[in-house]
């Protein structure tokens, strides 16, 4: 897609559809009173009618046949102040709407939002449009993809020009990268496996300059002692594979901030096999790589002047003869010992390893992503990743980063009090923890492997993907790690 921005008049400005806001107390924004103007009222009298639902969000199609604007959209705001909130309803209301055209201009930025500036509008509509836009066809023998091809911003002089531009780089970067690990998301786990995965960062690489991929084999992974990663991927006739990408956007002497993504591309659970129901949805468990995909590519886009590292943790969980049983015990690169005492708690086992190996790279920062637990899902729900860190000052950045992107995430405790859940009479530790607080239990494992650096874990068990009738990948948490990365 497109995304341009402009300084228009709507009377002048063709459009196949033009996206207008009207509120209740003071009626048509001002291109909508224009455009109402210019076509003889005849948008106020169809809405004085009163088809247009009275939520803020609602929307109602126009057709003006004739005119610079084929068609009008008219999207409700509220009475007050419009919130941040609300903000986002409307452009994510109207791209639903706006996508089915091959061609649309919006005029929300005309709106005002309460603690936001044009910049950040511009790149709200931007993202929601971009995300809107988002079908995976692959394997659809019919389906074609949305025709919105060109998608421009109103802007009513040159200054308020520069701010929408910038928001709007900045929105379809994070809808792209979100895009992006959402298709890789969406891919089943025979197509998308550990080596799959491998190939798609070589690939990126060879189109960047910026990029360069190394994959380790399961040699290299046997020759580091990464024998807890090695015990996941054992179990499979898939062979695993760490992939690093590292974006050089920055100084060389400058310090990267690195990102690990789980890369389960399925977990059955292994011998402690799940049971039937939505199993399917374990293809997602891969979704914190399938954001370091993302934001990679974003970066690309972007093109930021820092340096970040991409690492994937990739491996499949299954269940055979050669798989690890329960009681089994492995020796983890860092050099610490774990009983594995439920083969399905295998993403701690692969991130162990990946996050060991992080320290290589004497980062800035270390922020893994994972699908990481069922408990989580349980605590926060769907609308908020859990956040763990063992640094303030990165929790705050990412929780505010959230905030702005709109992909929020809430912040769970480390303390040392979870820890002795993870004791172990035969081992250092074991990879389970009791039934009560599955997912902190989880991040403290983690944090056994990440005390030389500043480090956060982003639970993303609930925000990943959707179940249900509109099941499919959201591509979170790539808005959040961009809108951070880009304040480094
Ligand atoms: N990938 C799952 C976590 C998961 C489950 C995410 C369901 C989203 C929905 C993870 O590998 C797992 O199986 N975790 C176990 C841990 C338990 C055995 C301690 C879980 O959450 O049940
Ligand atoms: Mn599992
Ligand atoms: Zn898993």
């Amino acid at each position: 897609m497109q995304f341009s921005a402009k300084v228009s008049d709507i009377s002048k400005q063709r459009a196949a559809c033009s996206i207008i806001s009207v509120d209740a107390k003071n009626g048509l924004s001002p291109s909508g009173k224009n455009l109402d103007q210019l076509a003889g009222g005849v948008i106020g009298k169809i809405l004085k009618r009163g088809d247009l639902g009275a939520k803020p969000g609602s929307t109602q199609l126009i057709d003006l046949l004739d005119g610079p604007s084929e068609r009008v959209l008219v999207v409700r705001t509220g009475k007050g102040d419009i919130s941040q909130a609300e903000f986002r309803k409307l452009a994510s209301a109207s791209a639903a709407v706006a996508k089915k055209f091959k061609e649309a201009t919006s005029y929300l930025c005309e709106l005002e939002v309460k603690g936001a500036d044009k910049t950040w509008q511009a790149q709200q509509i931007a993202l929601a449009t971009g995300l809107a836009c988002y079908r995976f066809t692959q394997f659809l023998t019919d389906a074609k993809p949305y025709p919105l091809a060109k998608f421009t911003l109103h802007a009513t002089d040159r200054k308020q020009l520069k701010a929408i531009q910038k928001g709007m780089d900045i929105g379809a970067g994070q809808a792209l990268g979100s895009n992006v690990a959402r298709e890789l998301g969406d891919l089943p786990s025979n197509v998308c496996t550990p080596s799959y995965l491998a190939a798609e960062a070589r690939a990126l690489a060879k189109k960047h300059a910026k990029l360069t991929t190394t994959v380790l084999d399961e040699k290299k992974m046997q020759a580091l002692g990464m024998g807890a990663l090695l015990s996941v991927a054992k179990g499979s006739d898939q062979p695993p594979a760490l992939i690093a990408m590292n974006y050089k956007g920055g100084k060389t002497s400058e310090k990267p901030i690195v990102l690990v993504g789980k890369g389960i591309t399925f977990d059955s659970g292994g011998i402690s096999i799940k049971p039937g129901q939505a199993m399917d949805e374990m293809k997602y468990d891969m979704g914190g790589a399938a954001s370091v995909f993302g934001v990679m590519n974003a970066l690309l886009e972007l093109q930021p002047s820092i340096n970040v590292v991409g690492l994937v943790a990739a491996a499949e969980n299954m269940p055979s003869g050669r798989a690890s049983k329960p009681g089994d015990i492995v020796k983890s690169m860092s050099g610490k010992t774990i009983e594995i005492l439920n083969t399905d708690a295998e993403g701690r086992l692969v991130l162990c390893d990946a996050l060991t190996y992080a320290g290589k790279y004497k980062p800035r920062a270390v922020i893994d992503i994972a699908t990481l637990t069922g408990a989580c899902v349980i605590a926060l729900g769907h609308h908020a990743s859990g956040l763990y860190a063992n640094n303030e000052e990165l929790a705050q950045d990412l929780l505010k980063a959230g905030e702005k992107s709109g992909d929020r995430a809430w912040q769970m405790p480390l303390w040392d009090e979870y820890q002795p859940a993870l004791d172990s009479n035969f081992a250092d530790m074991q990879n389970i923890g009791g039934r009560d607080a599955g997912s902190v239990t989880a991040a403290c494992f983690l944090s056994r492997f990440t005390e030389e650096y500043t480090w956060a874990h982003m639970d993303i068990a609930g925000s990943a993907w959707k179940s249900g009738a509109c099941k499919g990948a959201t591509g979170r948490p790539v808005p959040l790690l961009v809108e951070y990365l880009l304040g480094k």
